[in-house]
């Protein structure tokens, strides 16, 4: 929040000078203006009235973002200071006339209050980016954050558990599943769907394995064959099957920590042995330690290694040379892999996912592939996994320990919810993509801005941002009751993915914009808050 006295003086046009020099089309990308009142830049006089001081900081800000190639139309979120809180509605009915449609800002607007000599300030954030100038901004609705209340999401009632009197606007940023409305093609089509179908025993149709086999080749350039498909409710009841089919109790299985806590889960429940692979470190990046992974393969009671790709919660998507030195260190010790990849239509421009078992015709019948429909369309409640396995002895290992676990095959909605994703959703995904790209880049500006303690990492892939809060100085359970109690903010503590995440945070990006920029306001309200009562 602004501290600064605004007068006259200090509001003059001169803060259109800096302003645009910071903002440039190719760098950076986020940017941080200012729309100040009283003055009116071209008569120097003073601005009287509501309407017209917000006004001229609407128009201070639009000139600052044409100058700079942009538009008020890329502005996400606004802030806005005023001396009288009575004077929101006037306002608001300015800013609903001059922002245009779509514009993510005019859903953001917060209103804070002035020191007493000030009158109006308008601070925003924009994103100068050649992509979203020229093109509309979303179609679908990813401004609207749905409220989860009582409605069984395992997210919203773990906060809930914690902190039963959260503010009614607060959102968990916490378990993988998404804060926005379905995809409407989904919703659509599973009503329509309804109206016709029979709920009875249910098996996967020609159309939906079609679907699956057409999204890996579409997506993926993966030819796979509808045999090679097994259903599994989700991809963490398909790695607890194949751990035990693939390897006996004693047994080690390998795993890149930090990693997603349900891998170390499923090896102690099978009585197997959690064999560290430690991902490297050198503070901006994660890589895989080769030589510490053949040390561990080479051991003859190491029989798996349970591959996590797109990595979770580091954020890497592993590149071909990486998953060809993974490939040739398990295929050179007889290590078995489960690859992980629930997450691979979720990667950022300028990465790009391989499918590890494209890689050679060995390595695919020395791996299983987990992969869904539920990191990518938001269909974790459907419990509908496609687990694709080309070699048939694994295939039927894996199917027997299925098969004597009970499993009877998925629910009729999921496999339709599948589907529709696969062959309909790709434009919604796509601005997913987009939304998620954002979300990043502005939490990123805005932490660098205003908690720079705090290190946000380049995120390659998934929804889940990985931060660095080591820089607060504060032990692990001061750190999380502090988030929980004073900023009010529900991410996964970085303990959980193994001891290398003490002190991290990871936070689900799939949300509103708004919601991220408030997540960072009342983080960097609640350290303000804490540096001040020192
Ligand atoms: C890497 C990884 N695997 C598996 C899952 C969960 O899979 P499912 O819901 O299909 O069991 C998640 C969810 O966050 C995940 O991140």
């Amino acid at each position: 929040m602004s501290t600064r006295q605004a007068n006259a003086t200090e509001n003059a046009p001169k803060a259109l000078g800096p302003y645009s020099q910071a903002i440039t089309a190719s760098s950076p990308k986020t940017v941080y203006v200012s729309g100040q009142t009283p003055i009116d830049p071209k008569t120097g006089e003073l601005v009287k009235g509501i309407e017209a001081q917000t006004e001229q900081c609407i128009l201070n800000i639009k000139a600052i973002l044409e100058a700079a190639g942009s538009s008020l139309a890329n502005v996400v979120k606004t802030t806005v200071y005023l001396q009288d809180m009575n004077d929101f509605a006037a306002m608001n009915a300015t800013y609903a006339k001059l922002f245009p449609e779509p514009c993510p800002a005019r859903a953001t607007v917060q209103v804070a209050r002035l020191p007493k000599d000030a009158m109006v300030e308008i601070e925003a954030i924009a994103i100068v980016d050649e992509r979203r100038t020229t093109k509309p901004a979303f179609v679908y609705d990813f401004k609207t954050a749905p409220n989860r209340r009582g409605l069984g999401s395992s997210k919203w009632e773990q906060m809930l558990q914690i902190k039963p009197d959260v503010s009614p606007d607060v959102i968990p940023f916490s378990v993988a599943d998404m804060e926005l409305k379905n995809p409407p093609e989904i919703v659509q089509g599973l009503k329509d769907f309804l109206d016709t179908a029979v709920l009875g025993y249910t098996q996967p149709t020609p159309e939906y394995l079609k679907a699956v086999c057409d999204w890996m080749q579409r997506r993926h350039d993966w030819t796979i064959k509808p045999e090679w498909i097994c259903g599994s409710q989700g991809v963490v009841s398909a790695f607890f099957a194949a751990i035990k089919a693939f390897s006996e109790p004693g047994d080690g299985v390998i795993v890149q920590t930090p990693v997603y806590y349900p891998f170390y889960k499923a090896i102690e429940a099978n009585g197997r042995t959690i064999v560290r692979n430690p991902l490297k470190f050198d503070g901006e990046h994660y890589t895989i330690d080769f030589e510490d992974l053949e040390r561990k393969a080479s051991d003859p009671k190491n029989k798996i290694l349970l591959f996590c790709s797109p990595h979770n919660p580091v954020g890497r998507v592993w590149t071909r040379d990486e998953l060809e030195r993974v490939g040739q260190i398990c295929l050179a010790h007889k290590v078995l892999i489960i690859s992980d990849e629930i997450h691979f239509d979720l990667v950022m421009p300028g990465y790009h996912h391989t499918v590890f078992a494209t890689l050679s015709e060995e390595l695919a019948q020395n791996m299983i592939v987990c992969t869904a429909p539920s990191k990518t369309f938001n269909l974790a409640g459907m419990q509908t996994s496609n687990i694709i396995i080309s070699n048939p002895s694994l295939r039927s290992k894996f199917t027997a320990v299925q098969e004597s676990e009970g499993f009877s095959g998925l629910g009729i909605l999921g496999y339709k919810a599948c589907e529709i994703g696969y062959t309909e959703c790709e434009p919604w995904l796509e601005q997913l993509l987009s939304l998620i790209e954002h979300n990043h880049e502005v939490l990123k500006f805005y932490i660098e801005k205003k908690v720079p303690e705090v290190k946000v990492f380049d995120m390659e892939g998934t929804y889940l941002q990985w931060m660095d809060f080591r820089g607060l100085g504060m032990g692990k359970d001061e750190l999380e009751k502090f988030l929980h109690e004073e900023a009010e903010l529900f991410f996964d503590e970085g303990y959980i993915f193994g001891e290398e995440g003490t002190g991290f945070e990871r936070m689900n990006l799939a949300c509103p914009t708004h919601k991220v920029v408030d997540a960072v306001e009342r983080l960097a309200s609640a350290v303000n808050r804490r540096k001040g009562s020192r």
